[in-house]
């Protein structure tokens, strides 16, 4: 086996050809080649700046790796396993073509280099995750306001309760991907912090320009002034950015599961509100007739995964001694695994919302049945003055005749009403009016017909106006 750059001298040979493959993180670590490259050249300016790299030596390290960049870019940098991780890979092969890049590594561990090269992932992940999920607050907007007049019932314990405009329905779920956005936003904060410097976890005696390098990458607070780690220990071994982004996106990974078992209720016979587009579900090899909901079941399945690896992250820290271990290369497929897994489901679930169509005629059916204002009821007679609790005993008195006569509720007479409870009036059946009852739900946050339509507008301006990554 070829000497490897950080195996020079100490050892006489290589790592036994076992222990290499099980050792290896290049064939994961590999994603972050852009990032690595970004930390070197900030790297790089410092060296320069403090007096350890020569002008010349920085303009040959920087054009080398600017070219290393290029090649990972068109897909054309060979990576090599025997070089065991990014890190290597591309110094190695930038000291290979430019000798200077033998200085590049002054100052510098692998340990504080794949923290920063982590953090630098992460940020943009974060950010392209925002906007997807900003898309999917959309998606559920345009859908909400194009079936602005549907209702459907509410439920409880999966049992009908009372009518909801569709569009209230799916506003709840717009309003848990805010807090699952301003979680990223909040964990994206703690991710914005330099941890270049800390070496291998005591720092370095060289004069080494911590803040230069923070503000060339950007890690830099509202006013402009650079972010770095306070301690070095903490710096190299920290990786609760990490799992706070893991946990962030099990909570939204567990919110569009949710979404997704209402999706497959709803797309069911039993249901039949609405109706997702062919291109959006798949059939059964066996069963002509099928159409499977099956983007939604993968979304509520992969789920499982993304929890799954937010309790290995979890474990993988708890027995830690300080500082950095080498199991703490196993936070990269986790990490990986669960922002590509997030994406797709947002991703996905966006577009089939966006290919979905919605019985109003089944929907309103449903939400005629006069059950559902069974509480509009009870409230009747509260404005009679008659105390809540008798009047909740009074109504489902009434619920069972009507059940007894198997009539709708909204069918029995004004005597039969009166037979229960003499405090009924002629303007009995008005209750049941669904367009009235709706309107009759004006509280901040009710499902009521001005309400939802001043939540929608409230989210017009929100979603529309801040753009895609606000
Ligand atoms: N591949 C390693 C990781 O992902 C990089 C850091 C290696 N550091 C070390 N001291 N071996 O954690």
């Amino acid at each position: 086996m070829k000497k490897v750059v950080s195996r020079s001298g100490r050892f006489a040979r290589g790592p036994a050809a076992d222990v290499a493959a099980f050792s290896e993180s290049i064939s994961f670590d590999w994603r972050l080649g852009k990032h690595d490259i970004a930390g070197s050249l900030a790297h790089a300016a410092m060296l320069r700046k403090v007096g350890l790299l020569t002008t010349a030596e920085h303009r040959t390290i920087s054009a080398g790796l600017e070219e290393i960049r290029g090649e990972i870019e068109r897909g054309t940098f060979k990576w090599k396993a025997e070089l065991e991780d990014v890190h290597m890979n591309i110094e190695a092969e930038l000291t290979r073509r430019v000798p200077a890049g033998a200085k590049l590594h002054t100052g510098r561990s692998r340990n504080d280099q794949v923290a920063l090269d982590m953090r630098l992932w992460l940020r943009e992940e974060i950010g392209a995750l925002v906007g997807e999920v900003r898309g999917l607050q959309r998606a559920f907007l345009d859908c909400a306001e194009q079936n602005a007049s549907v209702i459907i019932p509410g439920y409880t314990h999966l049992q009908r309760g009372q009518p909801v405009y569709f569009a209230h329905h799916l506003l709840a779920y717009v309003e848990m991907l805010e807090r699952d956005r301003e979680r990223l936003g909040n964990c994206l904060d703690r991710v914005n912090v330099c941890p270049l410097g800390n070496g291998a976890l005591a720092g370095s005696t060289l004069p080494l320009d911590r803040e230069f390098v923070a503000k060339q990458l950007g890690f830099v607070d509202a006013q402009g002034r650079p972010r770095v780690t306070q301690n070095s220990m903490d710096g190299v071994s920290d990786r609760d950015f990490i799992i706070e982004f893991a946990a962030t996106a099990a909570l939204l990974a567990v919110h569009l599961s949710r979404l997704a078992e209402d999706v497959i209720l709803w797309a069911s016979a039993e249901f039949n509100f609405i109706k997702i587009a062919d291109a959006y579900t798949t059939g059964s090899s066996l069963m002509p007739q099928k159409k499977n909901p099956d983007v939604a079941e993968l979304t509520r399945g992969k789920s499982a995964r993304v929890i799954g690896n937010l309790m290995s992250l979890l474990t993988l820290l708890k027995g830690l001694p300080m500082t950095y271990n080498r199991d703490l290369q196993e936070d990269k497929e986790r990490l990986f695994d669960t922002a590509d897994t997030v994406r797709a489901c947002v991703r996905l679930m966006t577009a089939m919302l966006a290919h979905t169509t919605v019985n109003a005629q089944v929907c309103r059916a449903a939400a005629g049945d006069p059950q559902l204002l069974a509480t509009d009821l009870a409230d009747y007679l509260v404005r009679k003055g008659v105390p809540f609790r008798q009047a909740h005993h009074v109504v489902g008195a009434v619920v069972a005749l009507a059940d007894k006569l198997g009539k709708p509720l909204d069918r029995l007479t004004l005597e039969e009403f009166q037979s229960v409870d003499q405090r009924f009036g002629t303007d009995i059946h008005a209750v049941f009016d669904l367009d009235q009852a709706m309107a009759r739900r004006n509280l901040v946050g009710a499902p009521g017909t001005k309400e939802v339509c001043a939540q929608m507008a409230r989210w017009g301006r929100l979603l529309r106006q801040r753009g895609l990554h606000a």
